[in-house]
């Protein structure tokens, strides 16, 4: 079955985790925004009050355009469930976000989450973190610097680009610099060597942080963390 196929697949299915009433956190990126469109068909055909927040511009204005009520996290006492997307998962459920773009509201998100569940195809499902390159979002001011940490470091750091001239820039205005973290034998000391260095905000590291991944493959595959 097709990646987008299983996509959708996977969005479906993890209504099962939506009830009545939830305050629900959205994901970004393709596969969160079928479960956004996916979330908004219940919720009319249902009649269900639901409140969303959005982790992303993208998908704040997506779940609107929907009719799905969005607020601000500062405006929700509590997020019962947020459905999201991932670029890589391992066997344990620890994952690299952030292909998007939109990894530092996705954590703050997912760490205020009483539930996080992960929608993916069987693409991403990887032995061992690292095929996909890391996102680690960066402030613009200095970001030549820790670039340089970066390399130091051996990670291969590359500058997401917007097109040939500019970086891209986050819903934040921060930089995203991608490393290669495929050679680095311990992912938690790496994640938090990446936290002590001043002007990066976040990176991509979600360790031990999603409760389930639905596999939108043909039969549905659901893995809990262990
Ligand atoms: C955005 C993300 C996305 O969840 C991730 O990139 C997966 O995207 P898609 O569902 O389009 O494959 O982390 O920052």
């Amino acid at each position: 079955m097709d990646q987008d196929r299983q996509k959708k697949n996977a969005a479906r299915a993890a209504l099962n985790e939506v009830q009545d009433g939830m305050v629900v956190g959205l994901g970004t990126g393709s596969t969160a925004a079928y479960f956004i469109q996916a979330l908004s068909n219940r919720v009319h055909e249902e009649n269900w009050r639901i409140e969303t927040v959005a982790t992303s511009k993208e998908s704040a204005e997506l779940a609107r355009s929907l009719g799905l009520i969005v607020k601000d996290i500062d405006e929700v006492s509590a997020i019962d469930l947020t459905v999201d997307g991932a670029d890589e998962v391992d066997p344990k459920l620890n994952g690299i976000k952030g292909g998007g773009a939109a990894l530092l509201f996705e954590k703050v998100v997912a760490l205020r989450s009483k539930k996080n569940v992960w929608l993916i195809d069987e693409s991403k499902l990887s032995p061992r973190l690292g095929a996909f390159l890391l996102p680690v979002e960066v402030i613009e001011f200095g970001a030549q610097q820790v670039y340089r940490t970066f390399v130091h470091m051996g990670l291969h750091p590359r500058f997401r680009m917007q097109n040939e001239r500019d970086r891209k820039k986050t819903d934040s205005g921060h930089n995203i610099i991608d490393l290669d973290i495929s050679a680095v034998a311990d992912l938690s000391q790496l994640a938090e060597q990446l936290k002590s260095i001043t002007g990066v905000v976040e990176h991509g590291l979600f360790l031990g942080i999603c409760d389930k991944a639905i596999i939108g493959s043909d039969p549905i595959k659901e893995i809990e963390r262990p």
